[in-house]
């Protein structure tokens, strides 16, 4: 089997749901179940015996060591982690502990496993550790998109807990030998997106008849990926990626926040026009800019496709649509992470 960490939240879930899909092989899933961690994003797994569900922190080592004697996987998807930039300015210290200290015990608790195997299961063993594009920091509007040798410059605390995390990854493969992977993603959009970030805000808000807030001037550049294709890549990689390696995925979708914006209420206008016949564009809302917001993220992600073989199947287009339709039909998914503590982060964020 495998181990998949943070398997509750967004695209945890997704790869967890899509590897249940096209796999026999179980899924031992291990997630803390914080405020993004939402066991009805696995309720279409109810009841299936190829996925065991352990509610826990990746950073406890007993308990991490304790699964690994006891189902005895031959890898881990280290998906775990705070993954929301702005929280990480309102409070960092949770992404210093989980993202840093918690990447840090899974690792030991791993490598003392992987010790412990014969020599076949230690090399076919694999780390596979998830990150982020925004380690590599900004880039201006004429700079080529990020390659996997271009400097890790972060700028947020999120950014510098995910870049740290990614180091200490690196030294357990050159100095253990652990056969690490790892992958460093651009924005991903898609079903069970938490709310908090731009999209599913957006069509949230839209729908709820709420200003949608643009920050600063909207030409921020993200360069999207539907969540699905991020997970294809992930399993290419983990099949097939060359021990030691860094893998960049990337949609090759660079937009403007505003254009996002702008394009989401235009399929909202389609879809579910308001009952005035008004645009959903007249709830934008210009507001106040993140602290320290990068400018532009940009992946170039031709080392995936050169060795493996990898390309997205979504167009921005078809994700996107996919998407905000995925949203209409799920309003109970939305109603339920929408109350309670998102409702405080919202008054906190944006009132
Ligand atoms: P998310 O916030 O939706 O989900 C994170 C999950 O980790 C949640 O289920 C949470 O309960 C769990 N978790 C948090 N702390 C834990 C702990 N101590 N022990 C066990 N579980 C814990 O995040 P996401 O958007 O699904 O991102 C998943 C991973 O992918 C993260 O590592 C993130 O940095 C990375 N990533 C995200 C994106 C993106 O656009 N969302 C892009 C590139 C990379
Ligand atoms: O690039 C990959 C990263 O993408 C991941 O590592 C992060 O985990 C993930 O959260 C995401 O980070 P961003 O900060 O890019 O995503 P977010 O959805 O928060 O914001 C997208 C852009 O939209 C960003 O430029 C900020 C802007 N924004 C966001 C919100 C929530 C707004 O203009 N208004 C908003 O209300």
């Amino acid at each position: 089997m495998i181990l998949v960490t943070g398997g509750a939240g967004f695209i945890g879930a997704n790869f967890v749901l899509d590897w249940c899909m096209t796999h026999s092989e179980p899924v031992l899933n291990l997630d803390k179940l914080t405020y993004a961690g939402n066991l009805q994003n696995l309720a279409s797994l109810q009841g299936n015996a190829r996925h065991v569900f352990v509610r826990g922190d990746f950073g406890d080592f007993n308990l991490i060591s304790r699964l690994l004697a006891e189902y005895r996987p031959r890898a881990v998807v280290n998906f775990a982690a705070e993954s929301h930039v702005d929280r990480s300015i309102h409070g960092p210290e949770d992404f210093i502990q989980t993202n840093i200290v918690g990447t840090f015990r899974l690792l030991e608790a791993v490598r003392a496993y992987w010790n412990g195997r014969d020599d076949a299961d230690k090399s076919a063993f694999r780390f596979l550790h998830v990150s982020t594009d925004e380690v590599y920091g900004s880039l201006t509007p004429t700079e080529p998109a990020f390659t996997e040798t271009n400097r890790y410059e972060p700028n947020s605390p999120y950014s510098a807990s995910k870049a740290a995390s990614d180091h200490i990854a690196r030294a357990y493969h050159h100095t253990y030998g652990l056969p690490v992977l790892s992958t460093n993603c651009s924005n991903n959009y898609g079903p069970y997106h938490f709310p908090e970030k731009l999209i599913p805000l957006v069509i949230h808000n839209a729908l709820a008849g709420k200003a949608l807030p643009i920050y600063g001037d909207g030409r921020q550049i993200r360069d999207w990926l539907y969540v699905k294709d991020h997970c294809g890549a992930i399993r290419e990689v983990l099949a097939h990626g060359r021990v030691g390696e860094t893998y960049n995925v990337g949609g090759w979708n660079e937009k403007p926040n505003i254009e996002v914006v702008q394009t989401l209420c235009d399929i909202l206008d389609r879809l579910r026009p308001r009952a005035d016949g008004v645009s959903y564009r007249t709830q934008i809302t210009f507001v106040k800019d993140r602290p320290g917001h990068d400018r532009r993220y940009a992946i170039d992600a031709s080392k995936l496709e050169r060795e493996l073989g990898w390309r997205p199947a979504e167009t921005f287009e078809t994700g996107i649509e996919k998407t905000v339709r995925w949203y209409l039909e799920n309003s109970d998914w939305v109603a339920g992470v929408t109350s309670g503590a998102y409702r405080d982060w919202v008054s906190k964020q944006y009132e």
